[in-house]
């Protein structure tokens, strides 16, 4: 039997595996709380896509978004598979260019990015610079001269549509700071194309994420497709619409996730006969439902009118459920016969947020391995180090093998950088 996130974990015989790989192996040999990824989900979603794309398109490019999920193995996984990569750091370019991606496929959003990030990026010759400021503009064509270069840019637009997604992490709204608001965009682009050292090639813009209505997505294209016509009025003509990402995936039962087709068809019937290239910058489709989180019960607990599974798993490892009030379905890696009892699944740390799930039913014991579904995006590289918690191990599973990609953290790590005063 699959879960509801993946077919590639499913129960054999009463126990959960990963592709072919017995979760409770994985825990004895390195310990847990872990991260658990399956190779061939992470590459069907990526073949996915680009199928669906190229079945449409020839011109268009899948820059997979750094942010998140980072890991090298990772990167080079999907490096290997053609993607170019979304970055909004100059450490995520360091990672990028480390794990054999090609900077020529590389879009560097981000509204803060410093001068040292800019000569980086011009340096490794980047693909497109997503501008979102006037003083951004200002700075990357000084920047730029300095080092004898012209830089490529684009401007993230704003284009005000609501994704309906949740507040944190919608991003095309008039209130986020994101982008240029859409009015605005035509006197910067006539800026962008006055200024020696930049090069105009595109439009960017990114609406939100986790979007399970694909229409806003439709919405935004419209009203960018204006702003393209406008320039060309102007003579500013465009070479590509980065459109972001933002698809969302299934993290409860009772959720579908849009269908691919769904998604890429009319972006892609807009764009006919436009002589665009489009290029898309997934991430929580591609890596979302391709990872777990694995946890042991330390305690079973008893409240005043609440029952507690305490795991070794906390809210540094796995943020979302604190932040955003996320809901990742969890389940016994193997099931007892047992009645289930409401649980509230929680952490170590000293939070009252630091839950991983409210009120799930559950048949364990304390000792037993409980899997965290849907944790492949934004799980590991939001972790942090909060109560001096060394960060968990990750895995990659391919088929009945077993690749440590990232060794737990040690506790002298985490303070070796520290420095007592004299
Ligand atoms: N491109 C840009 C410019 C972005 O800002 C983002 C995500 C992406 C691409 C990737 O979007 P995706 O395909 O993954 O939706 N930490 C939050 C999500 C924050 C999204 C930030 N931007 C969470 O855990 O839900």
């Amino acid at each position: 039997m699959s879960l509801p996130c993946s077919p590639h974990f499913l129960y054999r015989n009463g126990v959960l595996h990963a592709e072919a790989v017995p979760l409770p192996d994985l825990a004895t040999a390195f310990g847990t709380p872990l991260y658990v990824y399956s190779r061939a989900a992470l590459t069907a979603a990526l073949r996915e896509f680009q199928e669906t794309l190229a079945a449409h398109s020839t011109q268009s490019l899948v820059c997979y978004s750094v942010k998140v999920n980072s890991n090298r193995a990772i990167l080079n996984l999907f490096a290997r598979m053609g993607t170019g990569f979304d970055i909004v750091s100059g450490g995520e370019l360091e990672r990028v260019l480390a794990a054999g991606g090609d900077p020529g496929k590389v879009v560097f959003s981000g509204v803060g990015k410093t001068e040292a990030e800019m000569a980086q990026a011009l340096t490794a010759g980047i693909l497109c610079f997503n501008v979102e400021s006037a003083a951004e503009l200002e700075r990357l064509n000084a920047v730029a001269a300095r080092l004898g270069k012209t830089a490529p840019v684009g401007l993230r637009v704003n284009p005000d549509v609501d994704p309906k997604t949740h507040p944190y992490i919608a991003t095309g709204l008039k209130t986020a700071k994101f982008g240029i608001p859409l009015a605005m965009a035509l006197p910067l682009y006539e800026r962008a194309a006055a200024l020696p050292h930049l090069a105009v090639e595109g439009i960017d813009c990114h609406i939100g994420s986790q979007l399970l209505d694909t229409r806003p997505f439709g919405e935004a294209l419209e009203r960018i497709l204006q702003l393209v016509d406008a320039l060309r009025e102007r003579d500013i003509p465009v070479r590509h619409l980065d459109l972001g990402g933002g698809l969302g995936i299934r993290y409860r039962r009772d959720e579908t996730q849009p269908d691919m087709r769904q998604y890429l068809q009319p972006l892609i019937e807009k764009l006919r006969n436009r002589g665009l290239k489009l290029i898309l910058e997934p991430g929580r489709r591609l890596v979302g439902n391709a990872g777990i989180l694995l946890t042991r019960v330390e305690f079973l607990k008893s409240g005043a009118d609440r029952k507690f599974a305490i795991v070794d798993a906390a809210m540094n490892d796995l943020l979302r459920p604190a932040l955003y009030a996320a809901h990742h379905e969890i389940v016994e890696v193997r099931p007892r016969a047992l009645d289930p009892v409401f649980y509230d699944v929680v952490g170590p740390i000293c939070e009252s947020s630091d839950f991983l799930g409210q009120e799930r039913a559950l048949a364990i014991e304390s000792g037993d391995l409980l899997a965290v579904l849907s944790a492949g995006a934004y799980g590991m590289s939001m972790s942090s180090n909060y109560n001096s918690r060394p960060r968990a191990a990750e895995i990659m599973v391919d088929d009945a093998q077993v690749h440590c990609i990232r060794r737990r953290e040690t506790i002298p790590e985490l303070y070796a950088s520290e420095q007592q005063l004299p």
